[in-house]
Order: C-alpha cells, then sequence, then structure tokens
C-alpha cells in the first residue's frame, strides 16, 4: 500500500542498526548498578545463563517472526503475530510491540537529551570548580526545571530522531549506526583504559580502578540460590537486547525472505554483549569505586545508575583536570548520547511501520507522528519527573511489558506456528549452522524459565499496583510537607498507569480498527 518502499541498504549496516538497537544506556547505566546490587560478581553468573538460555533464542525467534512476517508486507507485530496464527487474538498481543516501544521512547528520548546537554556541559566548562554537593545540586536543578534549558534539549532530541527516521531505514536509521557505533566503541575504549589504568593515590582516588573490576568479575556461586538475582538477570538481558519490545521484529521484516538471519541475529546480539559485559562494567563502576569505595558505590547505585551517571562521573572527571576532565566528559556522554539515540530510532520503527502498512501514511508523516506521540506522552515525565511518573513508565514499559509479551511470543512460535515450522524460519538462508539444541531449548526451556520469571515477579507486581512502598513511607513519615509530597506522588503514580492503560486500549482499538479496514480492503493475504 505504501509507495515508499522501506529495505536495509547493506548487510553491515542492517547488523549495526540492530546492534544500534540493542546498546542503549541499559548497557551503560543500567546494567553496572544492577550488577553492583545484586552483589557485583553474584550478579554475572545468573546474567550469563539469562543471555544465554533467554537472550538468544529470543534473538532467533525475533529476528524469524520477523522476516516471516515481512513475507505478507507486515512490519509491525500485531499483524506480524496475526500472520503466524489463525487465532484472531494474537493481533492483540502484539499490541504490546507497538504499546513499549511509545511508552518506553517516551522517557528514555528525555534521558537521551540529558546526554547530549551534558556534553555541552562538559565543554562549557559548568562543572569545573563544583564540589561533589553542587554538581548534584546541579543534576537537582535540572530535572526540577529550574530553567527552560530541559526542555530545549528534549526538543532537539526529539527533533533529530525524528529527522533520521523521516529519511528512512538505509538512509538514516543505518547512517546513524554507522556514525553512531563506531564512535561509541572508541570513546568506550578510552574511558574503559582510563579507568583500569586509574591509580590508588594518583588525581586523588583512594582505590585503582581495578578493584572494582574485581568487585564486578569475582564470581560468587552462592547467588543462584537467590530469586531476587536472577529476577534481575533477566530483566536486564531483556532491557539490554531489547527483547520483547516488538522493535526487533520490526527492524528484521525488512530483511529479504531469503536472507540470513541466524548469523546477524548472533552478530548484533554479541555485540551488545561485548559492550555490555566488557565496556558496561570497565568505566562507571571501576571510576566511582575508585574515588568512592564500594560500600558507597553499591549505596549509591540503590536507586539505579543515573544518579552515579551525571551527578558524581562529571565531578570525578573534574579531577583529572584541564582538557583530559573535557575529553572525559564528551566521551562518556557522547557516548551515552549515540547509545540511546540508536536505541530511541529502533522505537520509533515500529509504530511507523504500523501507520505506513495499516494507514498507507507516508515516512515523512509516520516520523512526524512518532515524534509529536514521545512529546505529548512524555511530557509528564519531564514535568512531573520528581512525582515518579518516569519511574512508573520505566516499571510498566521497560520490565513488565517485556516480559509478558516475550512469554506469549515464545508460546506462539514454539507450540502453536511450531517449533518444525519455526526451526525451518530460523535456519532457512542461515550463514551459520545453528545447534539443533535450540529447539530444545527455544520450545522447552526459555518458555519455562520465562514463565518462573513471571510468576516469581507477581509478588512484586502486586506491591506495586497497591503502591506499598509509597504506604510504607508514608506511614512513618511525620513531616507535613513530606506527608503531602508523597501523596502526591502517590496520586501522580496511579494517574501515570491509567494513562498507560488508556494508552495500550487506543492502540488495541487501532489494531482493531485497522483488522475491519483489511477485511473491509480484501487485504488479508497471511
Ligand atoms: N536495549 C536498549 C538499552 O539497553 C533499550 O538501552
Amino acid at each position: 500500500m505504501t509507495k515508499e518502499k522501506e529495505a536495509w541498504g547493506s548487510r553491515v549496516g542492517l547488523i549495526l542498526a540492530m546492534a544500534g538497537n540493542a546498546v542503549g544506556l541499559g548497557n551503560f547505566l543500567r546494567f553496572p548498578a544492577q550488577a553492583v546490587q545484586n552483589g557485583g560478581g553474584a550478579f554475572m553468573i545468573p546474567y550469563l545463563i539469562c543471555f544465554l538460555l533467554m537472550g538468544i533464542p529470543l534473538l532467533f525467534v525475533e529476528w524469524s517472526s520477523g522476516r516471516f512476517g515481512g513475507k505478507f508486507g507486515h512490519h509491525s507485530t500485531p499483524f506480524i503475530l496475526d500472520a503466524m496464527d489463525k487465532r484472531k487474538f494474537w493481533k492483540y498481543i502484539g499490541v504490546f510491540g507497538i504499546f513499549t516501544n511509545v511508552a518506553v521512547a517516551s522517557y528514555y528520548c528525555y534521558l537521551e537529551s540529558w546526554t547530549l546537554s551534558w556534553v555541552w556541559h562538559s565543554i562549557a566548562g559548568s562543572f569545573s570548580g563544583k564540589t561533589q554537593l553542587e554538581v548534584a545540586e546541579f543534576f537537582g536543578n535540572y530535572v526540577g526545571l529550574s530553567s527552560i534549558e530541559p526542555i530545549i534539549f528534549w526538543i532537539i532530541c526529539l527533533v533529530l530522531n525524528t529527522w533520521i527516521l523521516s529519511k528512512g531505514l538505509s538512509g538514516g536509521v543505518e547512517k546513524a549506526a554507522k556514525i553512531g557505533m563506531p564512535l561509541l566503541l572508541i570513546f568506550g575504549a578510552f574511558l574503559a583504559f582510563k579507568a583500569i589504568t586509574l591509580k590508588e593515590g594518583v588525581h586523588g582516588a583512594i582505590n585503582p580502578g581495578t578493584l572494582g573490576l574485581n568487585f564486578l568479575w569475582t564470581p560468587q556461586f552462592e547467588s543462584i540460590w537467590s530469586i531476587k538475582v536472577w529476577l534481575a538477570a533477566a530483566g536486564q538481558v531483556f532491557f539490554t537486547l531489547s527483547l520483547g519490545m516488538g522493535s526487533i521484529q520490526c527492524y528484521a521484516s525488512y530483511i529479504k525472505k531469503k536472507d540470513d538471519i541466524a548469523l546477524n541475529a548472533m552478530s548484533a546480539g554479541w555485540m551488545n554483549g561485548f559492550v555490555e559485559i566488557v565496556l558496561g562494567s570497565a568505566i562507571l563502576i571501576p571510576i566511582a569505586i575508585g574515588y568512592l569505595g564500594i560500600d558507597q558505590v553499591v549505596e549509591m547505585t540503590k536507586s539505579g545508575g543515573l544518579g552515579l551517571g551525571f551527578k558524581t562521573l562529571p565531578y570525578l572527571f573534574e579531577q583529572w583536570g584541564g582538557l583530559l576532565a573535557i575529553a572525559a566528559g564528551v566521551a562518556w556522554f557522547g557516548l551515552l548520547f549515540f547509545a540511546g539515540v540508536t536505541s530511541s530510532l529502533a522505537m520509533g520503527t515500529p509504530v511507523m511501520g504500523f501507520l505506513q502498512d495499516e494507514f498507507g501514511w507516508k515516512r515523512g508523516n509516520s516520523a512526524l507522528a512518532f515524534g509529536v506521540i514521545v512529546f505529548l506522552l512524555g511530557l509528564p515525565t519531564v514535568v512531573f519527573f520528581k512525582y515518579g511518573v518516569f519511574d512508573e513508565y520505566d516499571y510498566w514499559a521497560g520490565t513488565v511489558s517485556l516480559v509478558v509479551f516475550a512469554l506469549f511470543e515464545i508460546i506462539l512460535f514454539g507450540w502453536v506456528f511450531g517449533m518444525d515450522k519455526g526451526w525451518k524460519e530460523i535456519t532457512s538462508g542461515a550463514d551459520i549452522k545453528v545447534p539443533n539444541i535450540f529447539k530444545f531449548i527455544i520450545k522447552f526451556v526459555t518458555p519455562l524459565l520465562l514463565g518462573f520469571v513471571f510468576i516469581m515477579s507477581l509478588p512484586e507486581i502486586w506491591d506495586k499496583i497497591t503502591n506499598k512502598a509509597l504506604y510504607e513511607t508514608l506511614a512513618k513519615t511525620t513531616d507535613l510537607t513530606e506527608i503531602a509530597n508523597l501523596e502526591t506522588t502517590i496520586l501522580f503514580v496511579n494517574i501515570s498507569r491509567a494513562g498507560l492503560l488508556l494508552l495500550w486500549l487506543s492502540i488495541a482499538y487501532l489494531v482493531y480498527y485497522a483488522y475491519k479496514k483489511r477485511i473491509k480492503e480484501g487485504r488479508f493475504t497471511s
């Protein structure tokens, strides 16, 4: 229906775009914080097992489902899933593959805009001469919107994403990945080198950089008995590989039907693994532990990696002095920016694919629609950041939805579409021999593990729904301002959830409408 035919320009471009989709802020901020919070070396074994038994199999499933749907001209999960089975409800499961991208992009692009702003402030010397507390206050004022600057950087980011998306896959997304990924690797290698060679007593460091590395890499086998560590590891594997989002399927739907997916999926997946495991563990934590020690870093990552990344690191870079401090700031926030933008572009494509496939929208208009939707949905995360709206989006869209969608899609693939057909999809055109064991893993191991993760997460999900932690804090608080603050937070948290639910239902309605339209136009090809 759409006149502009999208396609990948080259294999390298496709792999870099897919790797760029996966490599994101999650690799450099979320991963180190999760690792530290779950005991450092204690995290790594569950993480690697989840990577092998859930991450890799799901990559095969999502890449091959995407290429399969693409054969019928479907580029977003509602109709990709619909093509895999005759039962009508799958397309509503596919709603997750648009919902998650839109909802995650709504807070992710704001985060992305901080990185751009912090590059600018590193060059402008805004952190120089400031104490650690003053740099932290700088961050507080920024997210507290004490000036218009955060809005300006956020809009710049949205416009940039929209513009790149409007150039199409080969003319926009692929080019961005070809520029962004190599620069990210160069910046990352420079920072990892500086972090690992950090010496005790030099530039004010109290520990060598290797202390943090050892903390992350000394295995602790007893962790395999901790459910909490397993859940965190599984969540991280999902987020970092962009699994259960719908973006991999969308990118893969533009692959030609005879082209390889097995080797491509492995290349992109392992590239992400390399960036996460090697670079992701060699920068933030070694530098932070070098200056602050393990205990303080464990304390500071309790609420995630953002504080350490945006409040602490700029201050620590300043200890290196002069040009080196500027170079480190530009490298760190530049790296985060490239990681972020190549991921948010991937969040835009499923929405665009849906609008183009179902409503015949032009590429430019559908890119604009994505920009406008993210602006509108993102506005509450920007304006009411301090009331937990941002975190709420992250929890429901960036954590729970991924697992729910992945669970459904692996059941569809292994049990409904069927493993025989599925295996043919994975291996047809493959440039590598996919080990047969994956047939068994995809059919039994991954769904069981996923089901286990989901069931074990239910108590936490229930606590979230009932706002348990917030009410507990409220019960202990006597300060009136603090009480008012908590009550407002609870209100905003509830409104955010209702908003997300409404978003999901609106997309489901659009899918229903598109389905009826297809029937009317006799456009069903699957
Ligand atoms: N996979 C992306 C990241 O790690 C979303 O940030």
